[in-house]
């Protein structure tokens, strides 16, 4: 039943509804601001008791204690020692601020197979995980209560260079590693430390979105360099931007075209950085997983001069959700990067970082590798079989996670996007990752984090209605 209330005015024929959603305590304060600042509720008049208009209003005690509260502090009612609460006698002229929008919080969608950037992580390494978290969490080190170096803990750097040197004949010493939540901290951090909004910096055309956005974003004056069969055309950067700072490039395998970076377009690449004085930002992102022959070692190997920046990522290897990555930085930037990193995120997650540095030094890490590469591969081929069509012309990677099916220029890449996500096929357009028009159309296909059969049911379901 509506309680009588004790006020001098009579508002009760108006009173407002509060909106169904967002805090109460806000709501009751609006409404009641509203009723004060159009004249319904007079200086001088009584306010309900709390209880009352919480009763009223069908929320709680305490938000209506705060909304009161709130009103007070605006100087729209006074509080009277064992009296009440009531309007003021001089009411406020102030602009009230614009309702606030509720945005429904929404989960990001599953991937559907055919879907980038999904994790190659099996029930072994996660069981290993498990026990390596626990672990940390049941005997804590001390550096988990405290604050820690920005470049992440020396443990793991060395286990990361040892790793990088063996692997990918990366030259560096754990001082040039620096731990961070990913490639995409890593380029923020590098383009931060390296260049001015203005600068000029070639990227590769077509190119990684997230990092084109990145230096778009940052001011970066971007200068597209087509990408051919031995990978980004150093000539024709050179003939348009000579004077570049920088460049960043893909070269074990380019994004999204899957092609390796010649060795004489490599040294061609080193010899402008060196002479024009740019640095080469190299996004070594998946060369984990070679399916045939040695990779190409990095570029960062074939420098010597400290001109490379190298950045590589846990995201593939392991689990995206890890957030783990590193920068090799030559050694004059060093101290650049790790002030910079201080300032935004000061330092990554040490119980994860424990975690980790065990699993490389146990040697986890190459066991977890050899089975992923054995299973992607698996679906790598499901995924090639499954994609036989005259409109598709496939060429199977010897590295990487991904493949490019192409089409015929005429095409419209975007639309079969729309259709085979309509049949739970969850491939990316190539041509919206150029930087204007182009006559390449394709889709670019993921074949990790799925089962073979998954991702070839998938395949088919789109190949028949083609
Ligand atoms: C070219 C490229 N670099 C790096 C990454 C990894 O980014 P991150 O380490 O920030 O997860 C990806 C992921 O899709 C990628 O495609």
């Amino acid at each position: 039943m509506m309680q009588k209330l004790r006020t001098n005015s009579d508002w009760s024929a108006s009173t407002p509804m509060l909106p169904a959603k967002g805090p109460r305590r806000l709501a009751l304060y609006r409404a009641l601001r509203g009723l004060i600042e159009s004249g319904q509720m007079k200086p001088g008049d009584k306010l309900p008791t709390t209880r009352d208009i919480a009763g009223r209003f069908g929320i709680s005690r305490g938000a209506a204690v705060a909304a009161y509260e709130m009103l007070v502090a605006d100087g729209f009612a006074e509080a009277r020692v064992g009296a009440g609460t009531y309007v003021a006698e001089a009411v406020p002229l102030l602009p009230l601020a614009p309702e606030p929008q509720v945005i429904e919080a929404r989960e990001a969608q599953a991937p559907l197979p055919g879907a980038l950037g999904c994790s190659t992580a099996d029930e072994t390494t996660l069981r290993i995980f498990r026990m390596l978290m626990n672990r940390h969490l049941t005997q804590p080190s001390a550096r988990h209560f405290h604050y820690n170096d920005p470049a992440g803990s020396l443990a793991l750097r060395v286990e990361v260079a040892a790793y990088l040197k063996a692997a990918r004949g990366v030259a560096c010493e754990p001082d040039q590693v620096i731990m961070t939540a990913g490639t995409q901290q890593g380029l923020d951090l590098a383009v931060r430390a390296l260049l001015k909004p203005g600068d000029p910096v070639w990227i590769e055309d077509p190119c990684y979105a997230a990092a084109r956005e990145l230096f778009e974003g940052t001011g970066l004056c971007v200068t597209p360099v087509p990408v051919d069969g031995e990978g980004i055309d150093v000539s024709s950067g050179i003939a348009a931007r000579p004077e570049a700072k920088a460049v960043y490039v893909t070269p074990s395998h380019q994004y999204p075209l899957g092609v390796t970076l010649s060795m004489a377009r490599r040294l061609a690449l080193i010899d402008w950085a060196r002479g024009a004085g740019a640095y080469i930002i190299e996004d070594d992102y998946d060369s984990e997983f070679r399916f045939a022959g040695p990779p190409l070692s990095a570029l960062q190997g074939i420098d010597g001069e400290g001109r490379v920046i190298y950045l590589g990522t846990f995201s593939k290897t392991l689990l995206p959700g890890f957030r783990f990555g590193y920068l090799v930085v030559p050694r004059a930037l060093r101290e650049r990067v790790l002030t910079i990193r201080r300032l935004t995120d000061r330092f990554p997650s040490t119980l994860a970082e424990d975690a980790l540095t065990e699993f490389l030094r146990d040697g986890h890490f190459s066991a977890h590798i050899k089975r992923a590469r054995k299973r992607v591969k698996a679906a790598r081929d499901a995924l090639v079989a499954a994609l036989r069509s005259d409109r598709l012309t496939v060429t199977v990677p010897e590295q990487g996670l991904h493949l490019v099916a192409e089409l015929d220029g005429a095409e419209d890449d975007c639309a079969l996007v729309a259709q085979a996500r309509a049949v739970g096929f969850g491939v990316k357009a190539l041509s919206p990752l150029y930087a204007g028009p182009t006559d390449r159309r394709g889709l670019v296909i993921g074949f990790s984090g799925f089962e073979p059969e998954v991702l070839a049911q998938a395949a088919r379901r789109f190949v028949a209605g083609l």
